[in-house]
């Protein structure tokens, strides 16, 4: 049974023609700098990101939390990487799954205290790992002190200020004072009760109607955002992921969308300008941001979550003076074709390179489908909408975990930095069979289950096989369902078992790092149509693509095999990548 749609959606229009693209600045250089810097850890670290609900549950509510992280670091260090990123665990009435942020500088009692981040973060270092944590600055909550002041306050007055408060259009003010469309689906505004109770102004929301956007033209606000990295800088925090980078900033005067603008909203088209993405204005944001980071140090860093397209379009949130790092989204949405990912590695080394940033790679994150299950879809899902079991063409479990494999071994292959998302370890594939009544994503009821979100990429994930809830919980809770077989992906049926999946990932983060490839020269090799070949240093990557074996005698497969995605017998299968230390 799919909910009731609670607001309407955007009418379905064809895709728009493409524009032309903004301009480089002129201050761009030819090629990443690289250094044996300590400084430059992130050029080419390799980032785990931890989704604390589903991580594990410490306290056995059925929710992860934060002691429950910091009793399973070890695993983490085992693994091999040398950083995590920890999604929200902020004040929020998880209304989205915390990125609707309540207090900046609590911790939310469901993930634990203060005092449990300060031990996160201090085991962490222990382990020898850095840690990266999640700023949510375009929204807060609508529980936030602020957003509450601001209801109580009048309109035009100094609390609404903080917040996008407009008067309606029509008669009486009953039209959204403008046609922008919340990423989630439906009108990307909520009309107010005033303190008389009539109804009154509308405030923006680009998300859920629970995340009211702040004003960044409100240098208050700027001075708290401040005030909140320093916060963290001083618990000894490495670093920020910045959630919607790219918004923040709105167009001046709020105009209505183009047609082509309002397409581009309703299919989630990043390609197009926007009046309330990728503004020019919010770079001069992430100036500020890096000051403030600099001061505690060159280590610290600051990475993008900024979906604009083209890829020389979101290397600007690289600059040198603005974040150190964005993710690769590009990478992340190409489907499995040889063309298009070399397309698409071509032109991210080129686009980051033009800044003297490191391009970064990844394939899964808590907003996408796992890649396992992804990368065997003929079409990538548009960001967001998620797949269920009746979407069409669907990989059978064993194609869709040996395609990620091999998928895993290329991008770990690449120059550069490296995002994993907890669980792609274990070879996880997006859950599918979550009952309507067990979803949580706000798209799913925001589309009245047109969508079906990002629940499946975000089940807790399984530690042990014969353990309650595979270990994530002592009681067995799980907010959203585990499957049933998830049993064979948990970590101790994996953990020393030749082949695993488990087992590759820790074998290429170990040789990663022996063979300095997050730092190594890049070349492509000639390879038949359907073979990607490339050498990093000494190393070459090849992966199969062709749908058919090619046979290992091929001289493009000369040289020492170090780690393949599928077991070497005779033949290079299809689908199967392998790292060979060149004859
Ligand atoms: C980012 C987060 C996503 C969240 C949204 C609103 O895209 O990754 O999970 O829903 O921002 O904060």
């Amino acid at each position: 049974m799919k909910p009731e749609a609670t607001t309407p959606l955007a009418p379905w229009r064809p895709r728009a023609p493409p524009r032309p693209r903004p301009r480089l600045r002129e201050d761009i250089v030819a090629r990443p700098d690289i250094s044996d810097s300590p400084d430059d850890w992130w050029r080419s670290a390799v980032i785990y990101q931890i989704y604390p609900r589903s991580f594990a549950d410490a306290d056995g509510d059925g929710v992860g939390d934060l002691a429950g992280i910091t009793s399973r670091l070890e695993a983490l260090a085992d693994l091999g990487v040398d950083a995590i990123w920890v999604s929200p665990f902020y004040r929020s009435p998880q209304k989205d799954a915390g990125y609707d942020v309540a207090d900046f500088c609590d911790v939310d009692p469901v993930f634990g205290t203060l005092d449990d981040a300060d031990a996160l973060i201090a085991r962490t270092h222990e382990l020898g790992m850095r840690i990266v944590v999640d700023i949510v600055p375009n929204h807060s909550s609508d529980q936030h002190a602020w957003f509450q002041a601001a209801l109580a306050a009048p309109p035009h007055s100094a609390a609404r200020a903080r917040y996008i408060f407009r008067d309606g259009r029509g008669d009486s003010g009953e039209l959204p004072p403008n046609t922008w469309q919340s990423v989630f689906g439906g009108p990307a505004w909520t009309r107010v009760i005033e303190a008389d109770g009539t109804p009154g102004q509308w405030y923006l929301h680009l998300f859920d109607s629970t995340q009211p956007d702040l004003d960044w033209t409100q240098e208050q606000v700027r001075e708290d955002f401040d005030a909140i990295l320093r916060f963290w800088l001083d618990r000894g925090v490495d670093g920020f992921r910045v959630d919607v980078a790219h918004g923040l900033v709105k167009e001046e005067g709020l105009p209505d969308y183009t047609d082509e603008q309002l397409i581009a909203a309703s299919i989630g088209d990043t390609t197009a300008p926007s009046p309330h993405f990728g503004q020019e204005g919010v770079h001069e944001i992430w100036r500020r941001w890096r000051a403030v980071l600099e001061r505690y140090g060159a280590d610290r860093i600051l990475v993008a979550e900024a979906w604009v397209e083209p890829l020389t379009r979101m290397a600007l949130w690289a600059r040198r003076d603005e974040m150190h790092q964005a993710f690769n989204f590009g990478y992340l949405m190409t489907p499995w074709d040889s063309g298009a990912l070399r397309a698409v590695i071509d032109a991210s080394l080129d686009a980051f390179s033009r800044v003297g940033a490191p391009s970064t790679w990844v394939l899964s994150n808590h907003d996408v489908v796992r890649h396992a299950t992804r990368l065997g879809l003929a079409d990538v899902p548009p960001l967001g909408h998620g797949v269920g079991r009746d979407t069409p063409g669907l990989p059978e479990t064993e194609h869709g975990v040996r395609r990620g494999r091999a998928a895993t071994l290329l991008m770990l292959g690449l120059p550069g930095g490296a995002y994993l998302y907890q669980g792609e370890e274990l070879g996880l594939p997006e859950a599918l069979d979550i009952p309507a009544q067990a979803r949580q994503d706000p798209a799913w009821f925001r589309t009245g289950g047109e969508r079906y979100g990002r629940d499946g990429c975000r089940v807790p994930i399984p530690w042990e096989a014969q353990a309650p809830g595979f270990g994530f919980s002592p009681t067995g809770a799980s907010w959203l369902p585990q499957p049933d077989a998830w049993g064979r992906f948990a970590r101790d049926a994996q953990r020393g078992v030749p082949g695993s999946t488990l087992e590759m990932y820790r074998s290429a983060l170990a040789l990663r790092a022996d063979l300095a490839l997050g730092t190594g020269d890049f070349a492509w090799v000639d390879a038949p149509p359907g073979v990607i070949a490339f050498d990093n240093g000494a190393t070459r990557i090849v992966t199969n693509m062709t749908g058919e074996p090619v046979t290992l005698q091929d001289p493009l497969l000369a040289g020492e095999v170090l780690l393949a995605s599928t077991p070497l017998e005779g033949s290079f299968e299809p689908d199967s990548t392998v790292w060979i230390r060149r004859a």
